[in-house]
């Protein structure tokens, strides 16, 4: 069995530049998306020029039969699982009373189900190939509680909280979990845009994925729990830790 590194959402995004930072790394990939989003593609560019073994699965990651779909094809592969990223996400800015019923729990099983399930689908690989880990894609939503980003955060806070337990449960098999919390970075084109349009001091903290996805896994290799990438945003949670409550809300609502 050859040992892999899984990373979901890799398609595009920070997903994409995590994925091309592990090749030139030299390290075997198991890429994850949505269907027909370029994955194959990116899998056959990755593997010609990194000389490295890549499989692709393009399944969507929102049901509980496909994340034990994703474990079978793997294993039918025989590909066993050393470092796993849970990094597919649903993204979204809008007020909870817009928000459809279909969007929001769609977003609760990819960003709270798949991550918890494919980590339990995985536990004896990760057993197998010790020293192992996990990388969870949390965000810098998780500590706040921000207009518009409401079910979004929570998916965010939940992740956090996960990882920081499973992380003491793990220690004792060479296991190890670490958590990263990006604030904004330039992914989408509609971020792209709206990151524009924030503020000076929001602006500044705004990093591309590429510089995100290399500080991550340099701090992912060192084993450290919580990994928030960029200078600014680091700078934000020392500020959150010591500014009165009062002054915090007025400083996220404007962001926002
Ligand atoms: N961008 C930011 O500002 C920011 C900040 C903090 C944290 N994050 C987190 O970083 C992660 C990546 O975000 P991003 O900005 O790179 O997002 P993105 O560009 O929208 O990429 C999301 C990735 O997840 C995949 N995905 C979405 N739904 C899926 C599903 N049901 N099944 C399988 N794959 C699915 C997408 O596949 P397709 O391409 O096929 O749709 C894509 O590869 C997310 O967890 C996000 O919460 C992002």
């Amino acid at each position: 069995m050859k040992s892999y590194t899984l990373i979901t959402g890799a398609s595009t995004g920070f997903g994409k530049a995590l994925a091309i930072e592990c090749a030139q790394k030299k390290m075997n990939l198991i890429l994850v998306s949505l269907p027909n989003s370029g994955l194959v593609e990116l899998g056959s560019f990755l593997k010609s020029n990194f000389k490295i073994n890549v499989l692709t699965f393009e399944i969507d990651l929102s049901t509980k039969e496909n994340c034990h779909l994703l474990y079978n094809e793997v294993k039918k592969s025989k590909g066993s699982v050393k470092y796993l990223i849970n990094n597919a996400g649903v993204l979204s800015n809008g007020l909870f009373e817009n928000l459809s019923e279909d969007y929001f729990l769609t977003q609760i099983d990819v960003n709270i189900t798949a991550p918890t399930l494919l980590t339990k689908l995985f536990i004896d690989d990760f057993k197998t190939n010790s020293p192992s880990g996990i990388l969870n894609v949390s965000s810098m939503a998780s500590f706040f509680h921000l207009p518009k980003k409401q079910v979004y955060s929570g998916t965010k806070a939940y992740l956090l909280s996960f990882s920081k337990s499973l992380r003491k449960e793990l220690k004792k098999y060479g296991i190890w979990v670490s958590i990263v919390c990006p604030g904004g970075m330039n992914t989408t084109t509609g971020l792209c845009l709206q990151n524009r349009k924030l503020g000076w001091a929001s602006r500044q903290s705004i990093l591309n994925p590429e510089d995100a996805a290399r500080e991550t896994l340099k701090k992912f290799f060192k084993q450290k729990e919580l990994i928030i990438p960029g200078t600014i945003n680091k700078l934000f949670m020392f500020l959150d830790s010591v500014l009165p409550t009062s002054i915090k809300n007025k400083l996220t609502n404007r962001a926002i």
